[in-house]
């Protein structure tokens, strides 16, 4: 199962506490580690987090400088932790607009754990997923030009596949900490079928029980895609 969850809610985590939001932020990459490692248990067999949005890039300079400091930090430090666990990381995003170093982790990281066969994990940084259609449009349209793709062929498909998320099945499931009723440009595409979870608490208040529970309640539902199902029948994921 799929899990995609948009960790809202760090900055007023620490403002309701009368901290700055980089100590929020940094209880949020804490919150990671716990999470990451209760997926196997949890039956999550891919994990999406979405830690910097396209828009992210509005903040104030320090919080932009004080993000980047802890995804540094976390990719630096998890390395050989999510390495000795099997994980395999990957990462959605446009990567151009980051920092050389932390471009280098990333690469190190992902190319480490490609061949892991344990639990999937992608980090969505500088993630949207607008800007993830237009990187894919133009992909696709490169092809087309170029005589290696037949325009009438173009399916979902072949979208699905241009995407960051290539190959990878659609989250089954998002969760949003934090109490916001929206998706804030994550995965325009790939939740067309998604079910949500839009929980009260903040990402640094997100628990491995918190998240057992909601997959308790994300399994109840039904999920017919479209079709008529006779009574408790749901399409399996
Ligand atoms: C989520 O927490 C983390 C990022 C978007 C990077 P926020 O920083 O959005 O926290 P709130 O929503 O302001 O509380
Ligand atoms: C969404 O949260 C992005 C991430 C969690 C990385 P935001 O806090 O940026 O979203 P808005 O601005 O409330 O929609
Ligand atoms: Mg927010």
């Amino acid at each position: 199962m799929h899990v995609g969850i948009i960790m809202d809610g760090n900055g007023r985590w620490a403002t309701r506490r009368g901290l700055a939001r980089l100590i929020g932020h940094k209880r949020g990459a804490q919150q990671v580690k716990k999470i990451v490692k209760s997926c196997p248990d949890l039956g999550v067999d891919t994990l999406t987090l979405y830690a910097f949005s396209t828009e992210n890039w509005k903040r104030a300079a320090h919080e932009v400088a004080g993000l980047m400091k802890l995804f540094r930090g976390y990719l630096a430090n998890n390395l050989v932790e999510l390495h000795g666990k099997n994980v395999r990381v990957r990462f959605l995003g446009d990567p151009a607009p980051l920092p050389d170093d932390i471009l280098k982790l990333m690469d190190n990281l992902a190319t480490l754990t490609h061949d892991n066969t344990g639990l999937n994990l992608n980090i969505a940084i500088n993630y949207g997923g607008r800007d993830e259609l237009v990187r894919a449009a133009k992909a696709i349209t490169r092809e087309a030009i170029a005589g290696r793709l037949d325009v009438d062929s173009i399916s979902e498909d072949t979208i699905s596949a241009f995407l960051d998320t290539n190959g990878q099945k659609d989250p089954d499931l998002i969760i949003r900490t934090a109490g916001e009723l929206r998706l804030s440009n994550f995965m325009t595409w790939q939740s067309a079928y998604s079910e949500f979870a839009f929980l009260e608490e903040s990402w640094p208040e997100f628990s491995p029980e918190i998240f057992a529970q909601t997959l308790q309640n994300f399994r109840q539902r039904t999920r017919q895609f479209g079709a008529v199902l006779p009574k408790g029948a749901s399409i399996a994921e």
